[in-house]
């Protein structure tokens, strides 16, 4: 990966600042060079929203860049008192916010998450017995809230009990990205997470989920970052500002698949404190897998899930329902074509296997128990 969060935020601060004073020949190319940036992250997105949201954010870059070239060839002077566009943005700031904040009441609970079996438990010790028993809670002086991370490889299931935790305690579940809290403003990021915790406060139980919690870090020491001086402190500070035994109770929850990018600020005690790590699912989670994403399907007799999850030690819940829906496709595919409907047999399944090695790495999984054992 060459480009990242905190040289796009570099290019964009320059760009926008130029654009400020007047300077619109500099402004447009650094507007062009952090649109491009976008462009490039945009590729390189793991979903369709966050890619979509840089692919926005890229546009919205290069209006400006050709707002500055304009500028630029008649001769203009800077505004007074920021770009027009500037003002037009904070009039309505208070209005925007509801764009980019996704409120949710995830349905998703533990019983739908094969395995994790420790992981729940852990959970519900530190965040979900607090909320549901509150007044013992209160007479031991448990905290409730508080910060989270969950780490691990992709596809375990972070997001997925992220959403959890929300249900069991009846919380409005709040989805942030990095690239969400970001804009080609200077100064909105700030504005950005000020709006996302008042909202999360004014809910009398919420769970700001923070997902790729680790692209607000700088990749390299060296890239003097904006978002990290700036963005990162701010939610620390917010996170801080918890108060732990108040009636409105808040829990942020971080996910990464790369925790050892983080900055050891962001893990102090008060901060994500409870580190929690997600690995890959073990025989019994393989076989309750199985049980999940072959559920409705038809299955030939033939078909033993004891046999098929010694088979698939390594792969991840992701793997796991995507060998699922493809060995569902085959005899789909037969039946399209005019042959009889017959059930998913044990050779569909083990065809799909063989094609599909496990999407995570041996190497890697070794980096997470490194972490997970503070090494
Ligand atoms: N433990 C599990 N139980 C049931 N389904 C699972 C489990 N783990 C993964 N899955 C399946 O894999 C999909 C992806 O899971 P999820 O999005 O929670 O992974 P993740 O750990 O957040 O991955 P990433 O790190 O890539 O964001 C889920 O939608 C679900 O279908
Ligand atoms: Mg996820």
């Amino acid at each position: 990966m060459t480009v990242s969060y905190a040289t796009f935020d570099r290019l964009k601060t320059k760009g926008v600042t130029a654009y400020k004073k007047g300077d619109y020949l500099t402004a447009k190319s650094y507007l062009v060079e952090a649109a491009e940036c976008m462009l490039e992250m945009a590729e390189q997105a793991k979903t369709d929203d966050t890619r979509r949201q840089h692919e926005e954010l890229a546009t919205e870059l290069i209006d400006l860049a050709k707002d500055s070239d304009r500028l630029h060839a008649s001769g203009a002077k800077p505004p007074k008192g920021g770009s027009g566009r500037q003002r037009e943005k904070e009039d309505d700031s208070g209005a925007d916010a509801g764009d980019w904040i996704v409120k949710d009441k995830p349905d998703i609970g533990f019983n739908d998450i094969a395995g994790l079996e420790d992981v729940k438990e852990e959970i519900r010790l530190k965040m979900i017995y607090p909320f549901a028993h509150r007044e013992l809670a209160q007479k031991y002086g448990i905290n409730t809230g508080g910060g989270v991370l969950l780490f691990g490889p992709p596809g375990t299931g972070k997001t997925m009990i992220a959403k959890a935790i929300a249900h069991e305690i009846d919380a409005t579940f709040f989805v942030v990205s990095p690239a969400q809290m970001l804009s080609k403003w200077v100064g909105e990021a700030e504005q950005n997470i000020r709006k996302l915790f008042e909202a999360a406060k004014a809910e009398e139980t919420s769970v700001i989920f923070l997902d790729e919690t680790e692209a607000l870090v700088p990749k390299r020491k060296t890239d003097s970052s904006t978002v990290m001086q700036r963005v990162v402190p701010q939610i620390l500070q917010e996170l801080e500002g918890f108060d732990r035994k108040a009636d409105r109770a808040l829990l942020f929850v971080g996910a990464t698949n790369r925790p050892w990018m983080l900055d050891e600020a962001m893990l102090r005690p008060g901060r994500l404190d409870a580190k929690i790590y997600v690995g890959l699912p073990d025989a019994p989670a393989r076989f309750r897998l199985l049980e999940i994403y072959f559920g409705d399907r038809p299955l030939a007799d033939d078909v033993d899930f004891g046999e098929l999850c010694d088979g698939l030690d390594g792969y991840s819940g992701a793997d796991i329902n995507n060998i699922a829906q493809r060995a569902a496709e085959l005899p789909f595919m037969e039946a399209i074509a005019g042959k009889d409907a017959r059930a998913i047999a044990r050779k569909d399944i083990v065809a799909v296997i063989e094609a599909t090695p496990p999407s995570v790495n041996p190497a890697d999984l070794v980096r997470y128990d490194k972490f997970a054992a503070g090494k």
